[in-house]
């Protein structure tokens, strides 16, 4: 059967140069990006740019990004990265109460984990929960941690080294019963795991675009539940979130009735005009079918792992396995630097090994070529002087 995903190769250019395997790190740029930014606006309206186009871009992009997992109209923040998302929501919340726990696990994304820890400075206590590998979360673990004392459980969709699935549900189910929120980081997952915010039912959601969603550096995304978020008043605050940022009042803020009262400064501007064509793009394809495909090739990369004996960092079940196969074969690192120079484009992380990460716009054969040099490289170290 023809891979009908494959016709969007060629609005990738840098994919006719490399076997472009790492978009759980950053996504292919997509042509459409030399023409997004669309400096004609400020050259020819000046500032009048910003009443005619950008102070409404970040709700725009939020709208276009909250599509992709069935976020409401107005319910999606544009940020500059998660870690600012999450200072956010942190915002929001007083540690001095009896319910001032945070809990997560050490498979969180570690700049998350330093936001959270330094909010013990004021008040809260964070409860860690190891796991036994760095693949797997221990959920049972982590749902005894979250008790009646806890304010919020912010955690990864998809875990960064090993592209485990976390039990959203069963996490959400234990937070909600004993009164505590989910944040729910979905950075390795938004634009190749399907979800709905609405069925998962999470407090709040952050990401980037960075990532799967082939939308450049610069734009992260924060969802808040519409009910909850008319109740809460961010201290990490800014004229953006005013209710009436032009009046220029002095004072405390009166905050804004929209999701811009999750915002603080200017947006950034640049980074949304990036953002947008790689969104359209992943819209066009389809998660379900992007997921369908990652499942198969997935699959592929662990059956020639496997092959060479490697050590396979990843989920075998499919429906616990996000876009990444985290490989550790012999001289990981090394070996990672080296298919770099030969234009296999992949990375490298401590207790995860070689990540491989197929997208939508991947051949099989590049999949191949990407585990032929590394068996290549591992035989010319052999016999190497
Ligand atoms: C799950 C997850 N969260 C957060 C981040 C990074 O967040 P930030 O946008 O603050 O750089 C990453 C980056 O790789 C990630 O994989």
């Amino acid at each position: 059967m023809p891979d009908e995903l494959l016709r969007y190769r060629t609005e990738f250019p840098i994919l006719s140069r490399t076997a472009y395997l790492i978009s759980n790190s950053l996504g292919a740029m997509p042509c459409g990006v030399e023409d997004s930014l669309h400096t004609e606006l400020w050259n020819t309206r000046g500032v009048r740019a910003w009443e005619e186009e950008w102070w409404m871009l970040a709700a725009q992009v939020g709208d276009e990004i909250g599509a992709l997992f069935n976020a409401p109209q107005g319910s999606v923040a544009c940020l500059q990265n998660v870690t600012t998302c999450q200072a956010t929501v942190a915002s929001c919340f007083d540690f001095s109460g009896r319910r001032n726990k945070v809990v997560y696990t050490d498979l969180n994304f570690p700049s998350v984990m330093y936001l959270w820890e330094a909010q013990r400075l004021r008040g809260a206590r964070v409860e860690m929960v190891r796991n036994d590998d760095s693949i797997n979360v221990n959920t049972e673990r982590l749902l005894a941690a979250i008790d009646e004392e806890t304010l919020i459980v912010p955690i990864s969709h998809v875990i960064f080294r090993s592209a485990f699935i976390q039990n959203v549900e069963a996490i959400v189910e234990k937070a909600h019963r004993v009164g505590a929120y989910v944040l729910l980081d979905s950075f390795q997952a938004t634009g190749t795991v399907p979800f709905d915010v609405q069925k998962l039912d999470v407090d709040f959601c952050t990401g980037g675009v960075l990532k799967w969603l082939c939308g450049g550096p610069g734009t992260a995304y924060l969802y808040v539940r519409p009910d909850l978020a008319k109740k809460l008043e961010p201290t990490f605050t800014g004229w953006n979130s005013h209710e009436n940022p032009f009046g220029f009042e002095i004072g405390a803020t009166r905050y804004a009735p929209t999701i811009y009262r999750f915002t603080q400064g200017a947006p950034n501007i640049p980074a949304l005009k990036v953002a947008q064509p790689g969104l359209k793009i992943i819209a066009e394809a389809g998660v379900e079918s992007i997921r369908e495909k990652s499942k198969r090739q997935t699959a592929l990369l662990i059956a020639m792992a496997d092959r060479h004996g490697w050590r396979v960092n990843t989920p075998r079940d499919p429906e616990r396995r996000g876009g990444t196969v985290s490989i550790d074969m012999p001289n990981a690192q090394q070996v990672c630097a080296e298919l770099l120079k030969r234009e296999v484009l992949v990375d490298y992380r401590p207790k995860a090994g070689v990540r491989f990460s197929p997208h939508f716009y991947n051949t099989d054969e590049e999949l191949t070529k990407g585990i032929a040099a590394a068996e290549e490289i591992l035989s010319e170290m052999k016999v190497g002087p």
